[in-house]
C-alpha cells in the first residue's frame, strides 16, 4: 500500500480532505502519520479521531534539527510520499536530497503569484485582491530547496471579484485545494507523474 505522511501546522483541513478521500476510496493509499510542528494544531485532533498516527514536534526542541527528525521518523515509517498541508516550518538538508520529487506542497495561488517569502495564510489572498487580479486559485508542486519554487504539478482556478475580502477568496481557493491536493496525491500514487527538470508530464487515463 502507498504510504503518505501529512505534514501540517493548523487547522488542517487539507488534512481532511485526504482522510476522506482515503475514506471515500478514491486515494488507494494509506496515512501512515500527521507530523505537526505545533501541539496546538487542531488537524492533530482530526488524525486522532481517524486513528492516524500524529505526533508533534515542537519547534522549539528540535530548532534547526526539524527537518532531521522528520527524515528519520518518515524512513522508520517506510513513508513514498510526504504532503505537506499547511506546514509553516522550512523543509532542508538531507530530507529535500532523499526525498527529491517526493514531496509536495499545496499553495493558495496560482504560482508563481503571490508566493515565497511572507506569503502564508491571509497574506496571499490579501496580496492577490489588492493587486487586483481577476483570477486566483491553488498550487501543488513539488517541493525543493526554495520557497515555493518546485515543478508545478496541479493549478486550479477561481475568479477573484473587486468586492471580495481576503476571508472569502480564502474560502473559494480551499475548496479547489480540497480537490487539488487529493487529484496530486492520486497521480503520484498511481505513477502517473513524471518530473523533467521544471516540467511535469502526466500520463492520460
Ligand atoms: C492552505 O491554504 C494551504 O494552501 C496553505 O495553508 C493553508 C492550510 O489550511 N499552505 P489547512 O490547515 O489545510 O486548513
Amino acid at each position: 500500500m502507498f504510504k503518505i505522511a501529512v505534514l501540517i501546522s493548523g487547522g488542517g483541513t487539507n488534512l481532511q480532505s485526504i482522510i476522506d478521500k482515503v475514506k471515500s476510496g478514491y486515494l488507494n493509499c494509506k496515512i501512515e502519520i500527521v507530523i505537526s510542528d505545533s501541539e496546538k494544531a487542531y488537524g492533530i485532533e482530526r488524525a486522532k479521531e481517524n486513528n492516524i498516527y500524529a505526533i508533534a514536534l515542537s519547534k522549539k526542541q528540535y530548532g534547526d534539527k526539524l527537518s532531521d527528525e522528520v527524515l528519520k521518523i518518515v524512513e522508520e515509517k517506510g513513508v513514498d510520499l510526504i504532503v505537506t498541508a499547511g506546514f509553516l516550518s522550512i523543509l532542508k538538508g538531507d530530507l529535500l536530497k532523499k526525498f527529491k520529487n517526493r514531496i509536495i506542497n499545496i499553495h493558495p495561488s496560482l504560482i508563481p503569484s503571490f508566493c515565497g517569502k511572507g506569503m502564508y495564510g491571509l497574506n496571499v489572498h490579501k496580496a492577490a485582491i489588492s493587486y487586483g487580479v481577476k483570477a486566483s486559485g491553488c498550487t501543488v508542486h513539488f517541493l525543493d530547496e526554495g520557497t515555493d519554487t518546485g515543478p508545478i504539478i496541479i493549478q486550479k482556478t477561481v475568479p477573484v471579484f473587486a468586492e471580495d475580502t481576503a476571508e472569502l477568496l480564502q474560502k473559494r481557493v480551499l475548496e479547489k485545494e480540497h480537490e487539488a491536493l487529493p487529484e496530486a496525491i492520486r497521480l503520484i500514487a498511481e505513477n502517473k507523474v513524471e518530473v523533467q527538470e521544471r516540467k511535469v508530464f502526466i500520463e492520460n487515463n
